[in-house]
């Protein structure tokens, strides 16, 4: 199933302010934002490098992207953004995006295990070089790891009632597809409590643990500043509130980076603004696009610009 790209006119709009610059996709999955935003550059002669740590997603974009000249695909981690540009000789950029979370290709047709409806092996690696997968923390954490991640990662109330029922039934056998732990994670939870699929926050959580995707983001906005041109932009979107959570906090330590007491009259860590927000709040998908694409339904978008 080919991705829709989610926010595609505000993500124009906001990363590209010189189409003559060099861009990043770090998170290019099908190209759906990489191809319109190479519509611009690449006429102009600008450059666009696209990273994906998914081979699968590197091999359809290449190819979706083959006829522009611009373009360069290249799997890796969107944490390793500056290896990336250092080895195309590239030192800052004029606009870099995430496009957080998993792609339709990967949900519906990776045969990884990432959907509930399906029964798949229960693997969710983005990368299949990655060293552990879902199944692997599935039958070897312990009860009090899994409920964490469950509760940490999904936000799930019923944490520890599932990571039991997991422990239960890995005793019987191990848990080695995804319906079989959608079915386990369904058994504990009552049917008045379901507004959506109830394995819904644990496959989120899983997923978010295998690919270690909170600290990958981490490790990206720590190097955001230094690879930035002046005037030139992030552009992220999230698609829960632990990553929104997670920008935010760095958003506000880039606009305001004083260490000083508050009490203190004046700064004396000297420590100044390297970041400014671009649009204030948040943008979301207008219900019109959320009717068209549903997958944008929990998207936000934020904006911050190198000062
Ligand atoms: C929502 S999709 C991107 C869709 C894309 N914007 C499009 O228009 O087709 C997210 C992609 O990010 C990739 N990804 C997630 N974490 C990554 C990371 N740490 N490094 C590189 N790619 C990552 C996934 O493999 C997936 O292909």
């Amino acid at each position: 199933m080919i991705h829709e790209p989610v926010l595609l006119k505000e993500v124009l709009e906001f990363l590209i302010t010189n189409p003559e610059g060099i861009y990043v996709d770090g998170t290019v999955g099908s190209g759906g934002h990489s191809e319109a935003i190479a519509e611009i550059v690449c006429q102009k002669g600008g450059r666009l490098i696209c990273i994906d740590r998914d081979p699968d997603a590197v091999a359809f974009s290449k190819n979706r992207l083959l006829s522009k000249q611009c373009v360069k695909v290249v799997k890796a981690n969107y944490k390793d953004i500056d290896i990336v540009l250092a080895n195309e000789g590239i030192d800052k950029v004029d606009g870099i995006l995430l496009d957080l979370g998993m792609s339709s290709m990967q949900l519906e047709d990776s045969g990884r295990g990432f959907s509930f409806l399906k029964d798949e092996p229960l693997d969710m690696r983005m990368d299949p070089q990655q060293p552990v997968k879902a199944k692997d923390l599935v039958n070897n954490l312990s009860e009090y790891e899994l409920s964490r991640i469950i509760k940490e990662y999904g936000e799930e109330r019923k944490a520890r009632l599932i990571a039991k029922a997991i422990i239960r039934e890995r005793r019987k056998k191990p848990i080695e597809s995804s319906l079989e732990l959608a079915k386990i994670v369904s058994s504990v939870i009552a049917e008045k409590e379901r507004r959506k699929h109830p394995a819904t926050k644990t496959f989120q959580a899983l997923r978010i643990a295998v690919n270690k995707e909170l600290e990958n983001l981490k490790e990206f906005l720590e190097k955001v500043p230094d690879l930035l041109k002046k005037g030139g932009r992030v552009v992220i979107i999230s698609y829960h509130s632990l990553e929104d959570r997670l920008v935010k906090s760095y958003i506000k330590k880039w606009e305001n980076p004083c260490t000083c007491p508050p009490n203190l009259p004046y700064c004396i860590c000297g420590k100044k603004p390297v970041m400014k927000r671009v649009i204030k709040k948040g943008i979301k998908p207008t219900e019109s696009e959320i009717q068209k694409n549903p997958r944008s339904r929990s998207a936000i978008l934020r904006v911050v610009e190198r000062l």
